[in-house]
């Protein structure tokens, strides 16, 4: 484990040096990589660091407010983008379509807040098992979105390159980020998108939104690496003596060390029944409830 104070000293000292009186700019996702370079290299350049986050309206519920609430004394450049990514999404049901058109839509945007701010340095949260991965070729993680980005930088940083995610926790704490930011799952790039099941539509990213918000709430004390719920199909249902066709909602709690494998928490079977009671009674649109009980592998922790 690495010593935090000097940890964040160097961390500081390094961005200091590498962007001097230039201007930086960092893609901020909310999650604790993320923050915790913004924090850092806030930290070391103040209002020469631009940091960018882009509302792809596919977030979950209150985290566009939670980013504004916390980084908005920053020179935050705040996107506003849901309609651009709902509009690229429409009527497109296979997966990897998905996720293309999505990191595609962030890069672009990205580059062009680059260009716009004239940023000459590109600070990005990659962790030591990021590096790992990529050299394995098991993911791409060494860009923003999955694709490379075009726009020329002087220098690319990369403040938590050793460090393993438990120590980047650590660290958020330390630099003073809100636990609920320390302590936060990992979330997918292309966020509630690769939770629903085939086409985005507005009306299913609600209820998926929703029925997230239930999933956290209700498992917050359980020990897990993800829990989510995740929008799967319909089915018929029978709400107020009247047949519906509503959607399916799959509860998806795993716990893993890595995320290369996983397998799904132990929940009792009245916590179950109370957030199946929860999803139905408080979405109107949902007719039915499962908890996905498969590990990884076969199955994926995220559906898409
Ligand atoms: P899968 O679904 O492949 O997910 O079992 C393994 C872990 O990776 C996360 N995940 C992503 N993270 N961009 C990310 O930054 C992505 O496109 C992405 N897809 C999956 C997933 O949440 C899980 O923790």
């Amino acid at each position: 484990m690495v010593n935090v104070e000097k940890f964040v000293e160097d961390a500081i000292n390094e961005i200091k040096e590498k962007v001097k009186d230039g201007k930086a700019i960092i893609a901020l996702s909310g999650g604790v990589d993320s923050s915790v370079c913004t924090m850092l290299a806030y930290k070391a350049i103040g209002d020469r660091l631009i940091p960018v986050f882009v509302d792809t309206g596919l977030m979950r519920e209150g985290e566009p407010e939670g980013i504004k609430e916390i980084f908005g004394k920053m020179n935050l450049v705040f996107v506003e983008a849901k309609d651009e990514f709902l509009n690229a999404l429409k009527g497109v049901e296979d997966p990897e379509k998905k996720r293309k058109i999505i990191g595609e839509l962030f890069v672009r945007i990205f580059e062009r807040v680059a260009k716009e701010h004239k940023a000459d340095y590109l600070i990005q949260g990659t962790i030591y098992p990021d590096i790992i991965e990529s050299q394995g070729g098991i993911k791409s993680h060494h860009n923003v979105g999955g694709f490379p980005i075009q726009y020329k930088f002087k220098d690319v940083i990369e403040p938590l390159r050793e460090l393993y995610k438990d120590e980047v926790r650590d660290v958020a704490r330390y630099i003073g980020l809100p636990e609920e930011i320390a302590e936060r799952m990992p979330f997918p790039g292309p966020g509630l998108a690769v939770r629903i099941v085939g086409e985005v539509t507005p009306e299913k990213v609600e209820v998926v939104r929703k029925a997230t918000k239930i999933v956290e709430e209700e498992l917050k004390e359980y020990e897990k690496w993800q829990c989510f719920a995740a929008l799967v199909g319909k089915a018929t249902g029978v709400k107020g003596d009247i047949r519906v066709w509503g959607y399916i909602i799959a509860i998806r709690a795993v716990g893993s060390r890595d995320g290369m494998t996983a397998d799904p928490i132990h929940i009792e079977y009245e916590k179950l029944r109370k957030i199946a009671l929860r999803i139905t009674g408080e979405i109107p649109e949902v007719s039915r409830v499962v908890y996905d009980i498969t590990p990884k592998p076969p199955a994926t922790i995220e559906y898409e």
